[in-house]
C-alpha cells in the first residue's frame, strides 16, 4: 500500500476504469464502491478525481463518502441526517463490551435530547472565554518541553512534543496526573483506531482489551475523586452528574473517555502536521518565524490541507437527493471533510498550501458543525498555535532530519508516526 506523503500535489487524476466495483444507489445511478486500500494509498487523488464527477461514492466498509463542500457543510445540520448511535458497531459485528460502549453510551453517536444531556455538562468548561485562561499555561509546557530535549542533537517531535501538549493540556483540564499520560495516550490512540476503519475482525479483540482498559482507569480517577473531593472540574462534575440523577454512571464514564481519546490524538496529529508542512514550504516558515502575528493563520491552513480527522459519520434517516442522486434512508453517510476543504468550489487553488489565503469559511469544517461541532476547537486552536509559537522562538531553524513523515488515512482521526527534526 502505497501511502500518501504530506502535502504531495499530485498532477495525475484517476481513470475512471481504475475503480473496480460499482453498484447501483437510490435513483438506479451508478455508484462506484472505493476500495480502503486505493483510498488509503491516495486520498486527496481519488476525491479530487470523483468531487466533479459524483456528490458521494460508496464505501468498501460501508456507507456512502459525500464529496463536496456544500453537501458536507448542509448535511451537518439537515434534521433528516442524524448521529450513527449504535450504527457503525452493528455494521462492523463489533459485540457488546467496552467499544460497544462508546458509541451506546457517548455524545458523539447521540441524537436529540440525550445528545444534549451528555454534552452540557462539559460546555461551561469548555467555553472559549475560559479555555483563553489556559493559554499562559499552554505557552509555559510548551517552552518546558522543547527545553527538555534542545539540548540533544534530533528528536521526534511527535512522541516528545506534539503528543505531549495536548495530554498535559487534558491532564490538567480533568485533573488527572501526568505520571498517567503514557497510560491513557497509549490506550486513547488504540481505541481511536475504531473511529477511522482501517481495523479488521481480527484486530476487534485488541481494541477491546484497550478500550476496557481505558473505562477501567477512567473509573480508577472517578474512584479517587469520589474518596477525595478536590476543587476541580472532575469533583464538580461528579458531585453535579450525582445531584442531577441525569446520568447513568456508565455515561460518566464514556463521556471522559471520550474527552481523553478527542483531546489527545487528534491534536497530536495535528500538531506534527503543522510543523511537517511549514518545514516543506520554508518560505512560510521563515514569514512565521519573522511575523508571530501569522501563527493562527499557519494553523487554520495546515487544518485545512492535511486535517488531522478526515470524515464525520452520520445516518441518513430519509432518502436525500444529491444532485440528481439519491441517499437511501438508513445509509451511513461519511461526510469527508478531507474531500470538502480541497473542493474548487470553496477554495481557490485547493491543492496549494498557502497560509496567507483568505477564502476560509468563517466556521473551520475541521471541527464539524451543527449540534455536535468540536466541543475542544478552542482548547485545540490555542495548543495548536502555542506549540508552533515555541518553536518558532526557541528553535527557528527547525529542520527535517530524516524523511517527510507520512499521514496515512482518509476516514476518522489520521495517523501520523514520527516527525524527526533537528534545530
Ligand atoms: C485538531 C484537533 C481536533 C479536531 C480536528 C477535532 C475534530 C472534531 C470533529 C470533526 C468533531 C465532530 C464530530 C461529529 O460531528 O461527529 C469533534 C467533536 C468532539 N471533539 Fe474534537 N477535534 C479536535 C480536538 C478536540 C479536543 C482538544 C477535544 C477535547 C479537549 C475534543 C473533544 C471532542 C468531543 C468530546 C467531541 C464530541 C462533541 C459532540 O458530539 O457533541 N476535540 N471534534
Amino acid at each position: 500500500m502505497r501511502a500518501a506523503v504530506l502535502g504531495l500535489r499530485l498532477q495525475m487524476s484517476l481513470p475512471i476504469g481504475h475503480f473496480g466495483q460499482t453498484e447501483r444507489v437510490g435513483d438506479g445511478a451508478v455508484i462506484p464502491t472505493l476500495t480502503v486500500a486505493e483510498l488509503e494509498a491516495d486520498p486527496h487523488g481519488v476525491f479530487r478525481a470523483w468531487r466533479p464527477k459524483l456528490p458521494f461514492v460508496r464505501h468498501e466498509a460501508g456507507g456512502l463518502l459525500v464529496l463536496r463542500a456544500g453537501d458536507v457543510d448542509h448535511m451537518m445540520r439537515d434534521p433528516r441526517v442524524q448521529a450513527t448511535e449504535t450504527l457503525v458497531p452493528e455494521m462492523r459485528d463489533i459485540p457488546k463490551g467496552a467499544l460497544f460502549d462508546i458509541f451506546a453510551h457517548g455524545m458523539l453517536t447521540a441524537n436529540g435530547a440525550v445528545h444534549r444531556k451528555r454534552r452540557s455538562p462539559f460546555t461551561r468548561t469548555f467555553a472559549a472565554r475560559l479555555i483563553t485562561a489556559l493559554r499562559p499555561r499552554i505557552r509555559a509546557a510548551a517552552e518546558d518541553l522543547v527545553r527538555g530535549w534542545i539540548e540533544e542533537d534530533d528528536v521526534d517531535l511527535v512522541s516528545r512534543y506534539t503528543a505531549q501538549i495536548p495530554a498535559q493540556t487534558i491532564a490538567d483540564i480533568l485533573g488527572l496526573p501526568y505520571v498517567d499520560i503514557p497510560r491513557f495516550t497509549r490506550l486513547a490512540y488504540k481505541v481511536s483506531r475504531v473511529l477511522n476503519f482501517t481495523f479488521g475482525p481480527e484486530d476487534v479483540p485488541n481494541l477491546e482489551t484497550a478500550a476496557a482498559e481505558l473505562q477501567h482507569y477512567v473509573r480508577e480517577v472517578l474512584e479517587e475523586r469520589r474518596s477525595t473531593p478536590r476543587d476541580d472540574f472532575l469533583s464538580r462534575f461528579l458531585a453535579e452528574a450525582d445531584e442531577a440523577g441525569e446520568l447513568t454512571s456508565l455515561e460518566v464514564v464514556i463521556q471522559l473517555v471520550q474527552m481523553i481519546i478527542g483531546g489527545t490524538d487528534t491534536t497530536r496529529v495535528a500538531g506534527a502536521t503543522q510543523v511537517a508542512l511549514l518545514l516543506q514550504h520554508p518560505a512560510q516558515w521563515e514569514a512565521v518565524s519573522r511575523d508571530p502575528g501569522l501563527i493562527p493563520a499557519a494553523v487554520t491552513e495546515s487544518l485545512r490541507f492535511e486535517p488531522s480527522v478526515g470524515s464525520i459519520g452520520r445516518v441518513a434517516r430519509e432518502d436525500i437527493a444529491l444532485d440528481g442522486h439519491v441517499v437511501p434512508a438508513g445509509n451511513l453517510i461519511i461526510l469527508s471533510t478531507m474531500s470538502a476543504m480541497r473542493d474548487d468550489q470553496v477554495y481557490a487553488q485547493p491543492d496549494l498550501f498557502d497560509i496567507r489565503r483568505t477564502d476560509h469559511p468563517r466556521l473551520h469544517p475541521i471541527f464539524g458543525g451543527g449540534a455536535h461541532r468540536c466541543i475542544g476547537e478552542s482548547v485545540a486552536r490555542i495548543e495548536l498555535e502555542e506549540g508552533l509559537s515555541a518553536l518558532m522562538r526557541l528553535t527557528p531553524r527547525l529542520r527535517l532530519a530524516g524523511a517527510m513523515p507520512v499521514l496515512q488515512g482518509h476516514r476518522g482521526i489520521r495517523r501520523i508516526d514520527a516527525l524527526r527534526v533537528a534545530w
